[in-house]
């Protein structure tokens, strides 16, 4: 099917021209993926690198974490912004703490407090390397023109008509050859680097040939501008 080919040829582009350096790739453990993308969720990932890498340093687990004092997690996320983020992961470590061991559902990762639907699929794929379907604000971007998705940004039919999309294109690991994690990452990348906002590179886009907004001369106009 045609949905095969293009996961495919995403993890195939990550393999040559994703990102494979950045810090909370190396020695992946679901913490370093919880800590990371709760970090990247409102901030840019070159500001991101020196506060998770600090960060590690200071709280390696989540049972460190459990254990710190607000007044030094507060310290250590001094600069990044949206503090509920860090509030909202000390939580998530207690919890965890509390459970002895690190959910590895994605129903489980569900029921762990700040933990929604992208950052339980990001867990799955980066550190299971399992099914993980994933939409986030550069996933979003690409599955509208990809798919000619012409919906009003931030409703809730767009928003289910993207996770349709995401959890039928989303390879699963029980299929032979699936890497979950490159295809993650080649999606987060595809979309950081050349779906941009404006003046994307489709001429270097390994999905150029299934894009229907490429296809309908529609780059420029999708996705849709947000509603004033
Ligand atoms: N943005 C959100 N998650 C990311 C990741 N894992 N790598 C790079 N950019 C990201």
């Amino acid at each position: 099917a045609e949905l095969a080919v293009i996961s495919a040829k995403v993890i195939e582009w990550q393999r040559s021209h994703g990102r494979h350096q950045l810090p909370w790739q190396q020695d992946v453990t679901p913490y370093k993926v919880l800590v990371s993308e709760l970090m990247l969720q409102q901030t840019q990932v070159a500001t991101v690198i020196p506060y998770f890498n600090r960060w590690m340093q200071v709280f390696p687990n989540a049972e460190a974490l459990a254990a710190a004092a607000e007044d030094e997690v507060m310290r250590l996320w001094q600069g990044l912004g949206y503090y509920a983020r860090a509030r909202n992961l000390q939580k998530a470590a207690r919890y965890i703490a509390e459970l002895g061991e690190f959910p590895a559902t994605l129903d489980a990762l569900l029921q762990v407090p700040g933990v929604g639907r992208y950052t339980a699929g990001a867990i799955m794929s980066f550190a299971y390397q399992q099914y993980g379907p994933i939409v986030d604000g550069n996933v979003r971007r690409l599955y509208c023109r990809l798919f000619a998705l012409d919906g009003i940004p931030n409703t809730p039919a767009l928003e289910k008509q993207l996770w349709a999309k995401a959890e039928l294109l989303t390879p699963n690991h029980q299929q032979a050859h699936a890497d979950c994690r490159s295809f993650a990452q080649g999606l987060l990348d595809l979309g950081a680097t050349v779906c941009k906002p404006r003046q994307p590179l489709c001429e270097l886009c390994p999905l150029a040939a299934h894009c229907q907004a490429l296809a309908q001369n529609r780059i420029a106009s999708l996705p849709n501008a947000k509603p004033k």
